[in-house]
C-alpha cells in the first residue's frame, strides 16, 4: 500500500489554484444567471461535496439545497448502466429552480435518468453544473449547463471524486496511476 495519496498519482490534472480560479467563476455565472430567483442546489452524493460547498460559497443570491445519492458504479471505473437511489429528496420540489450538482458528466447515464426522475416532480427548471465533463464516454444525450473543466478520457480522482471510496480529500484533479486499478 502506498504511503501517501500522492504516490498513487499519475500527474496532477487540476492544481488547487486552476480548480478555485474557475469555480469562482461559475459561482458569479450562476449569481447572475439566476438573479431574482432563489435556485435550489441538488447535489448528487458522494462526489459533488466538495465542489457543491465551494460553489454555493461564492454564488450571492440567496439560494437552498438538498443531496441525494444514487449508486451505478460499485468499485470498479466504468458505469454499469444501472442506476438505483439510495437517498431520496427530502422536500417538495414542485416549482422550484433546480441546479443539479454533480463530480463528472461520464456516460451521461447517471443524470440522465436523474433529470428524468426530477422532472417528473415539476420543478420549475433544472439545469446541470459539473465540475468536470469527460465528452469522449457519453453514452446519454446530455449536456452540461455549466462546467469548469473538460477533462480527457482517463481516471481521475481528487476534489470529491473517488476510486473505490479513496482519493475524495486531494485537494487537487489528479489522473491515478493504472495499476492502481487494475
Ligand atoms: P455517468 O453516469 O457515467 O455519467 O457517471 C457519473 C459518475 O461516475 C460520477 O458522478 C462519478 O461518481 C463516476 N465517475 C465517472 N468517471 C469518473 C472518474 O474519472 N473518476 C471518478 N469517478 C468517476
Ligand atoms: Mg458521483
Amino acid at each position: 500500500m502506498a504511503e501517501t495519496m500522492r504516490d498513487d498519482i499519475l500527474r496532477v490534472l487540476l492544481d488547487e489554484q486552476q480548480i478555485r480560479a474557475k469555480v469562482e467563476e461559475l459561482g458569479a455565472r450562476i449569481s447572475e444567471d439566476y438573479r431574482g430567483k432563489k435556485p435550489f442546489f441538488l447535489g448528487v452524493l458522494k462526489g459533488c461535496f466538495v465542489f457543491m460547498a465551494d460553489l454555493m460559497r461564492n454564488v450571492t443570491v440567496p439560494c437552498m439545497m438538498d443531496f441525494m445519492a444514487v449508486s451505478s458504479y460499485g468499485s470498479g471505473t466504468s458505469t454499469t448502466g444501472a442506476v438505483r437511489i439510495t437517498k431520496d429528496l427530502s422536500r417538495n420540489i414542485e416549482g422550484l429552480d433546480l441546479i443539479i450538482v454533480e463530480d463528472i458528466l461520464d456516460s451521461g447515464l447517471t443524470l440522465s435518468y436523474l433529470t428524468k426522475y426530477l422532472s417528473s416532480r415539476s420543478p420549475a427548471s433544472i439545469r446541470i453544473a459539473t465540475l468536470l465533463d469527460k465528452p469522449e464516454r457519453r453514452r446519454a444525450d446530455i449536456h452540461p449547463d455549466y462546467f469548469c473543466f473538460t477533462v480527457p478520457d482517463e481516471f481521475v480522482v481528487g476534489y470529491g471524486l473517488d476510486f473505490a471510496e479513496k482519493y475524495r480529500n486531494l485537494p487537487y484533479i489528479g489522473i491515478l496511476k493504472p495499476e492502481v486499478y487494475q
